[in-house]
């Protein structure tokens, strides 16, 4: 089904097939393929005007919602400073630079002080801490904007309960799913978990 699935994925442009490319030389986490043709429907379709992304790695993601947004200013926050001087490069190479600002610093930090509001907001950093920026992400979603949470599934390692996953990785999936349970219980949300990529929870603020 993968190989055949992969077959219908859309030809990226030149400078997306590259930083793919480069991503998997490197081992760089980025967008899987599928997931990544999917932020391109979400995009298309929901126009945002303004983006936030938490966790810019290399600027792939960015690049992508900016091709499929291309009115949109987009901040995008990345707390590895030499990472993010690579993704300023690439958005210099795309010419993108005005409607791109990356952000260097931990979105733990960031989101506190940023005024807001975005119509799109594509979370993409460390799952384990995706709960403590609950409250920000709230704050800075106008009433029918879209959430987008990359690794919910976390490899199926979500569906092993907390007390029994391995160490290493309890506090993650115990983070993980308390963030998972609230947004989807949430009165002010309309949520669903796909199984995209690593798990892709869809969420929309309620007007
Ligand atoms: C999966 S990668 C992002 C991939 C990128 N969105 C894409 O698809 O092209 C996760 C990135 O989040 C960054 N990150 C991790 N914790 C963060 C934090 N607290 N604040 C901001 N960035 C963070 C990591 O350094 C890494 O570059």
């Amino acid at each position: 089904m993968d190989a055949f699935l992969s077959t219908l994925l859309p030809k990226e442009s030149t400078q997306l097939e590259a930083l793919r490319a480069y991503a998997e030389e490197y081992r760089v986490p980025i967008l899987r393929s599928d997931a990544a043709s999917f932020m391109r429907t979400l995009t298309t379709l929901h126009k945002p005007k303004r983006i936030l992304e938490i966790g810019t790695a290399i600027g792939y993601s960015a690049l992508l919602m900016h091709e499929c947004s291309p009115e949109a200013h987009i901040d995008t926050v990345e707390i590895d400073p030499d990472t993010a001087l690579q993704a300023r490069k690439n958005i210099e190479a795309g010419n993108t630079k005005e409607q791109i600002r990356v952000i260097i610093g931990d979105g733990n930090e960031v989101l506190p002080a940023l005024p807001g509001p975005y119509d799109m907001i594509f979370l993409d950093s460390a799952k384990g801490q995706y709960i403590h920026l609950y409250d920000d992400l709230k704050r800075l979603l106008v009433p029918g904007g879209l959430l987008v949470c990359d690794n919910c599934i976390f490899y199926d390692k979500i569906f092993t309960r907390p007390e029994e996953a391995p160490h290493k990785h309890r506090t993650i999936v115990h983070n993980l799913r308390e963030f998972l349970t609230k947004a989807t219980h949430d009165a002010d949300y309309t949520a669903s978990l796909l199984q995209v990529g690593d798990g892709m929870l869809i969420v929309t603020k309620n007007r």
